[in-house]
């Protein structure tokens, strides 16, 4: 994959225009676009549908969790958008994930199903306040290996364990980071973080950016000079 393809830029905004000129402005730059929840409550299938018919590649971030029957329902849902990734807490459960990943092989074949292994804003303290006695690349590591087992494409976690899933999983699997930030980057609510070009050196797949990008006084920049770590980092 070239850097392009692994690059996913997240539309974390309250209205859909500033997400259409961001979509405008970076058009030769960005394919691949994360959609959340702040988003798809307020535009729901119609955002989705334009972007797809603009051509670009859609991340569909739900972080779906609940019954095993009540999240494969969802995905069956869902199908009709054909957003190329999609996600689910792992948290959820090996079963839950088990029902999810056939429901996706049969009604959305062509996405990739995802987990959310541990948010990229924990920390240990984090874990351990909600009564996860492991560090956060220990829980990523247990994780991982249940969504393998279950049938998921990936994970997503933080750069910093990209790694130990790849060894986990294995290649294949597929690993998603949000948690990026240059150097010179606010670090906001994010704990986990590493550079674009660490990232790529320690595992991630893909990277997701927000704010770095969205929010930035040029974001045709920052996500040009993104895009070049990238692509430094994958020769
Ligand atoms: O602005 P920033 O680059 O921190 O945005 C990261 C994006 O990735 C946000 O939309 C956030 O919801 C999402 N995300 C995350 N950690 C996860 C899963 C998704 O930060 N584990």
């Amino acid at each position: 994959m070239n850097a392009k393809e692994r690059l996913i830029v997240s539309l974390d905004f309250p209205d859909i225009q500033k997400a259409q000129s961001l979509r405008d402005l970076l058009k030769d730059d960005v394919l691949f676009y994360k959609i959340g929840l702040q988003m798809f409550l307020r535009y729901g299938f119609q955002i989705v549908n334009e972007w797809k018919n603009f051509g670009k590649k859609v991340f569909l971030d739900l972080k779906l969790s609940d019954i095993p029957n009540t999240v494969s329902s969802a995905i069956r849902t869902l199908s009709v958008l054909e957003v190329d990734m999609i996600n689910m807490h792992a948290l959820s459960g090996y079963d839950c994930m088990r029902m999810a990943a056939e429901t996706a092989k049969e009604v959305i074949p062509e996405s990739k199903l995802i987990a959310v292994t541990v948010l990229t804003s924990f920390t240990d303290k984090g874990l351990q306040e909600i009564g996860i006695p492991h560090s956060p690349a220990g829980e990523v590591k247990t994780l991982c290996k249940i969504a393998k087992k279950a049938g998921l494409s990936g994970v997503v976690s933080s750069p910093w364990e990209a790694n130990s899933v790849k060894n986990i999983c294995g290649e294949d699997f597929i690993t998603v980071c949000p948690g990026i930030r240059r150097s010179t980057d606010a670090i906001g609510d994010q704990a986990r973080i590493m550079t674009p070009s660490k990232a790529i050196k320690n595992g991630a797949d893909y990277l997701v950016v927000g704010r770095p990008i969205i929010k930035a006084s040029d974001p045709k920049e920052a996500a040009i000079s993104i895009l070049k770590e990238i692509e430094n980092a994958i020769q």
